[in-house]
């Protein structure tokens, strides 16, 4: 096994308060109760209301990380936030944040990789801990997923919720604790599955993109769920070989939470028991970036995760971006 250099240390979350069901969509789309448990194992997922913005929601859980820690926020050298649905197009979610934290000492900066951003940013961040670029790293996953769902499209707005989940990156307290290895991977051939063709630079806010509804996150559902399956289970692969690790020594894997049925079959795909899968899909829906941080954060504080725990975290999502990475608690 590699010798970690790096650790994940403290976590936090935020979720919103407000709670929208299963019944609830119902009321405003053609679908039911049970085709969304039965084909993703969502129940509700929460929805943020105007005052619960991702700089606020940020700071509740960066808060708890640096109460974990026994960090001031002066020490932050750096925030990366992981988005895809900033509170501003510009400036970035990060700076919202490094601002309503009140981190003056921290170069903040946000990281797009959809679903597996939280994943990109942790590997980011480990790289500015390894060169002494920065020593105190907050790591944030933040989503308000509902603000470009489009609620009249049945096959995707039944998946999306809202939260934000945080840790700190810095060097490792003992040579046996931190990220172990990792993996990402991209293919942007495949981008057009899952994406927002408007409101960028190349089809810029106009009456016709709000006519034709194209500001909102568009999803090939069938396809994407296929190449999610394939590529979890070869990230965690690549990941376990790179460590020079097998299923066998993984105590507890966290998949991002796109679909109970993906979380399923990467598990199946990778030889690790259901039993050692971490979910809460039913609670959350697909929280993009914050699903891996809101979950780790619940790990943790459940006692799933603890001290030597070998985490195994995999994530897939727009772009197509993939990745996992490996950690000891
Ligand atoms: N209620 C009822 N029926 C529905 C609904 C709904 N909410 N949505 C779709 N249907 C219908 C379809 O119209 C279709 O009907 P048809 O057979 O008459 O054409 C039927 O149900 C089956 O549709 P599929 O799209 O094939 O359903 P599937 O079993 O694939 O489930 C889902 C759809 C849940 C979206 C699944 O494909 C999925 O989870 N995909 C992957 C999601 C993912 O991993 N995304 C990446 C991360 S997200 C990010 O990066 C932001």
């Amino acid at each position: 096994m590699k010798r970690p250099v790096v650790e994940l240390v403290g976590t936090g979350r935020c979720i919103p308060r407000n709670v929208l069901t299963n019944a609830d969509l119902e009321k405003m789309v053609d679908t039911s109760d049970e085709w969304i448990r039965e084909r993703t194992g969502i129940r509700e997922r929460h929805i943020s209301t105007a005052d619960e913005t991702l700089a606020r929601m940020g700071k509740d859980a960066c808060e708890q990380v640096l109460e974990e820690t026994g960090l001031d926020v002066a020490e932050i050298d750096s925030i990366i936030v992981a988005t895809a649905s900033p509170d501003h197009l510009l400036p970035s979610q990060a700076c919202d944040l490094q601002a309503t934290l009140g981190a003056t000492n921290a170069a903040a900066f946000d990281v797009g990789a959809a679903c597996a951003g939280f994943l990109y940013a942790l590997a980011v961040a480990e790289g500015m801990v390894v060169t002494g670029q920065a020593k105190h790293v907050l790591v944030v996953g933040a989503e308000r997923l509902s603000a470009i769902t489009d609620y009249q499209d049945r096959s995707t707005c039944i998946l999306f919720g809202d939260g934000v989940g945080a840790t700190l990156v810095r060097t490792a307290s003992n040579s046996s604790r931190g990220i172990i290895s990792s993996y990402l991977k991209t293919d942007g051939t495949l981008g057009k599955l899952l994406c927002r063709p408007g409101g960028g630079a190349v089809q810029p806010p106009s009456e016709e993109m709000i006519e034709q509804r194209t500001y909102f996150l568009r999803m090939e559902g069938r396809q994407t769920f296929k190449h999610a399956v394939r590529k979890m289970a070869d990230a965690c692969e690549q990941t376990l070989k790179r460590a020079g690790m097998t299923c066998d020594d993984v105590d507890v894997l966290i998949p991002h939470q796109a679909n109970l049925r993906i979380i399923e079959a990467t598990a199946k795909h990778t030889g690790i028991p259901m039993e050692k899968a971490f979910v809460n899909i039913d609670r959350y829906g697909n929280t993009s970036a914050a699903s891996i941080p809101i979950a780790l954060d619940e790990c943790v504080r459940e006692g799933r995760v603890k001290e030597g725990s070998n985490v195994l975290m995999v994530a897939f999502g727009g772009g197509f971006t993939w990745g996992s990475m490996l950690v000891r608690w």
